[in-house]
């Protein structure tokens, strides 16, 4: 089946408070977003890039990162929306006919091939899956108060990352049917999938490495990360 990845990076990166947007920030000189690009392009298993940005930013990505760094899969680039679930609900607007769809953070540049292969992988079997990894420390939920309510058991708490897949005719109906919705806080796809259809999800090993950027001391891990990486896998 036909495998399309949503790559997103239509967003404001407030934490980030970088004055470039944090999925153009450079890191060993190549924009953050690059780096999960580049390894969707490799990737034997994905057939096409639909790139999602910032209204506005569609020329400059395309000049930019997609023609100046030779990514060849990418079909469409698009404007997002004002949330992610709305960047995520405009790329699947793109998707015809049948297939997987790999939806992936931009700022995640970590993701490597060996986790889209797990991925794809599960998908075949369960038709949807994240990839994440247990938890080191132990979680608490708290109530309103700050008071510990529950402490879950470490073993069952996994802390999920991107790539989220999915049959994309599956993840369609999911956002569909949330559309419909008001007051529901979405931040990751599989919470659609989970909530509005009650389709269990798979959990699939992801890496430690495969951080999301999201503040500071973020950058500084991550060029740790790429000081001991080639720069092609
Ligand atoms: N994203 C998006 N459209 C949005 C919001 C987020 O495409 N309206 C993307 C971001 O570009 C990022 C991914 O979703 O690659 C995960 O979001 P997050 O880490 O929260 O990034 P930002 O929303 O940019 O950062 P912040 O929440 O700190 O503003
Ligand atoms: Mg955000």
């Amino acid at each position: 089946k036909k495998c399309t990845a949503i790559v997103l990076a239509a967003g404001q990166g407030r934490r980030m408070g970088t004055k470039v947007r944090k999925q153009y920030v450079l890191l060993e000189g190549r924009p953050i977003l690059y780096y999960s690009l580049h390894v969707f392009d490799l990737s034997p298993y994905i057939d096409e890039i639909v790139l999602v940005v910032g209204k506005g930013e569609e020329e400059y990505c395309r000049k930019e990162i997609v023609e100046k760094y030779g990514i060849q899969k990418v079909r469409r680039i698009i404007p997002g929306g004002a949330e992610r679930y709305h960047s995520v609900w405009k790329g699947l607007s793109e998707i015809e006919g049948e297939g997987y769809v790999f939806v992936h953070d931009g700022a995640r540049p970590f993701v490597d091939t060996a986790m889209i292969e797990r991925a794809y992988e599960a998908v075949c079997v369960c038709k949807a899956c994240v990839v994440g990894m247990p938890v080191k420390d132990t979680i608490k939920l708290a109530d309103e108060e700050e008071f510990v309510k529950e402490t879950p058991k470490r073993e069952f708490v996994w802390l999920v990352q991107t790539p989220q897949v999915f049959d994309a005719a599956l993840l369609k109906e999911a956002y569909e049917l949330l559309s419909h919705k008001t007051h529901i806080q979405v931040t990751d796809d599989a919470m659609v999938v989970e909530q509005m259809l009650q389709y269990p999800v798979k959990l699939v090993c992801g890496s430690y490495e495969n951080i999301k950027i999201t503040t500071p001391e973020d950058l500084e891990v991550a060029k740790v990360f790429l000081s001991r990486k080639p720069l092609t896998q």
